[in-house]
């Protein structure tokens, strides 16, 4: 293995081949297995929640669990790791080859170390966000989480971001790894700030994409159940039935706020301009509308 393809970063981090982890002491996070992932078969029917961290993960993962939720037993519907685990977060101990159907998983990998069997088979449903907010929102959780470092201050965030050393790696080769491969997979690209304005369309959208028929009022039941209000008091939505040895979290560290441009309350201008000019230069051959505003 070449020494810089695999480091600590900090006490907390390891980065192997462009991603970022956390490590911890109840998953089997070693290169072998990441690489191994690569090698995963994957099925038709299998379901992969791709994101940068910050970016709607949990939100999305709920949403697919409530889609799916008639597909788990009562115990797993308790629990949305046992119903969506990450890939590369493998409880120890765990197959998760012999998973049954419909397999539903989560990740922050970059498009090169996933499956490659998924170019063929399974669905990816990648979820993006205005990257000023995914440090905002960064920065927060790195506060409240004992497995990540916390940052100190904005500028700290800033020069992570930059430099690619937050967990999943560099927001810039994520985007563009997974944008620029989009017509190698069956991929359905979404960004938190369409779903925030329209919940339900994107439910249904995602639901026609993995091919789940569910009637208007189950649908409507899914959007009730997936609203900011509703998941920060859902026990399930905030992990809370996980032991503190798998993540040791305060109440609501996934939800903090939920909104749009929340970015221009915690950057100064001259943050905001540096990230804009790393957008230009760094996204200038990305086939991607950088605007993230909604209207
Ligand atoms: P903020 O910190 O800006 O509030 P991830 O799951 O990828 O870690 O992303 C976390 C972000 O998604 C947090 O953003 C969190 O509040 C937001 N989020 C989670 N559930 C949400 C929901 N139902 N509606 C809107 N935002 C949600």
């Amino acid at each position: 293995m070449a020494q810089e393809e695999c480091k600590m970063i900090s006490d907390k981090l390891l980065k192997y081949k462009g991603t970022v982890l956390t490590l911890e002491p109840s998953y089997d996070i070693t290169p072998e297995y990441i690489d191994s992932i690569q090698d995963f078969e994957t099925r038709d029917d299998d379901v992969f929640v791709v994101t940068f961290p910050k970016s709607g993960t949990v939100w999305t993962q709920r949403i697919i669990t409530l889609i799916y939720e008639e597909d788990f037993p009562e115990k797993a519907k308790q629990i949305t790791f046992e119903q969506m685990p990450w890939i590369e977060y493998r409880e120890k101990g765990k197959d998760y080859s012999t998973r049954p159907s419909p397999r539903l998983f989560c990740s922050h990998l970059l498009e090169p170390l996933m499956p490659k069997t998924l170019k063929r088979k399974g669905k990816v449903i990648y979820v993006m966000r205005n990257p000023k907010d995914v440090m905002v929102s960064y920065f927060h959780f790195s506060q409240k989480m004992k497995d990540l470092d916390s940052a100190k201050s904005y500028d700290e965030v800033l020069e992570n971001f930059l430099t690619g050393c937050m967990v999943g790696g560099s927001w810039f080769d994520h985007v563009k790894g997974w944008v620029t491969s989009k017509d190698k997979y069956n991929i359905l690209i979404l960004t938190y700030e369409e779903m925030i304005k329209d919940l339900r369309s994107v439910i249904v959208k995602i639901c026609k994409f993995v091919g789940k028929n569910l009637s208007d009022a189950a649908i409507d039941k899914v959007v009730e159940r997936a609203t900011f209000k509703q998941m920060k008091v859902d026990p399930v939505a905030n992990y809370e039935s996980l032991p503190v040895d798998i993540i040791d979290q305060p109440k609501g560290a996934f939800m903090r706020k939920g909104t749009v441009g929340d970015w221009r309350n915690s950057l100064t201008v001259a943050q905001s301009e540096c990230v804009d000019r790393a957008l230009e230069e760094r996204m200038k051959d990305v086939p991607l509308n950088l605007v993230w505003d909604i209207t």
